[in-house]
């Protein structure tokens, strides 16, 4: 939480997806507000009708996470109409697509790092700068267990995950001696659209995605679980943690 006396406003990023609604609306239960931004309007405005059905406030706002006049934006509006951020769920991610790296296209590559790295840098940078002021703060990339392992046939995903893991240590080293920590969460297969999507590319190619034991996929409420426990006081002493969340799947 913020440290101070209010609960502090949430924002979530990527709020109109399976995980980032899930986040989204177990934030609702420890904020004053919560900010949903995504590039999928409809979907933004989707989960905060159901953020307010909750009985929280909530505001859904339009922004591509991988352009900085966007990022700039809504970070500027999120505190204009709600107040300072307290909580940042650093979330939106694409998949782009399941091919062989000798095939895999370079635009995917590009378009993946540019999303899933510089999104989550330009994040960061952003709401850094306000939480710095005020020295308190917590924030949680979500990254994936392709933050630890390779994947056959996801190079873009797979690279640009360890680069997400790669930002959050830096940014927590920079924040060390103060109240803002930065974590990761690294969930495992959700049950999710993403995971349909990438499982369907990945049966058409003939691509064994799985390397590990996992015989069940996770919810997305299992994520916003541990995200609601890394943004809490609870887990003041934790920062730079790379939280795995995969019913120990990976562990095989
Ligand atoms: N689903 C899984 O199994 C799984 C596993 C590990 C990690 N993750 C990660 O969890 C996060 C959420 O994934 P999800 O499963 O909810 O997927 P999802 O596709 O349901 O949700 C992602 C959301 O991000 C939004 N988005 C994408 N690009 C954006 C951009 N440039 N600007 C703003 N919004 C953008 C999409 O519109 C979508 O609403 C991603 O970072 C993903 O990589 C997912």
């Amino acid at each position: 939480m913020s440290g101070t006396d209010r609960p502090p406003v949430a924002l979530v990023t990527g709020g109109g997806g399976d995980i980032g609604r899930a986040i989204a609306l177990k934030l609702a239960r420890m904020s004053t507000a919560v900010a949903i931004v995504d590039r999928d309007e409809a979907a933004a405005r989707a989960t905060a009708q159901l953020v307010e059905q909750g009985g929280a406030r909530a505001l859904a706002i339009r922004a591509d996470v991988s352009l900085a006049p966007d990022t700039i934006a809504f970070v500027e509006a999120v505190e204009t109409r709600l107040g300072p951020i307290g909580i940042f769920a650093n979330n939106a991610g694409i998949e782009g697509v399941v091919a062989p790296l000798h095939e895999y296209p370079d635009e995917t590559f590009d378009r993946v790092l540019q999303v899933n790295v510089k999104g989550v840098f330009l994040g960061l940078k952003h709401v850094l700068a306000r939480m710095m002021q005020r020295g308190t703060g917590a924030i949680i990339n979500t990254a994936s267990t392709s933050a630890i392992r390779g994947r056959a046939g996801l190079a873009g995903y797979v690279a640009s995950k360890h680069a997400v893991l790669g930002l959050t240590r830096t940014a927590a080293l920079d924040v060390a001696g103060t109240r803002i920590r930065v974590n990761a969460v690294l969930p495992g297969p959700v049950e999710s659209r993403m995971i349909r999507e990438l499982e369907g590319q990945a049966r058409d190619g003939g691509i064994a995605l799985r390397r590990s034991n996992a015989t069940a996929h996770g919810r997305p409420q299992d994520v916003a679980n541990v995200v609601a426990f890394l943004a809490s006081d609870e887990a003041a002493h934790v920062n730079g943690a790379a939280w795995v969340v995969d019913g120990g799947t990976t562990l095989a």
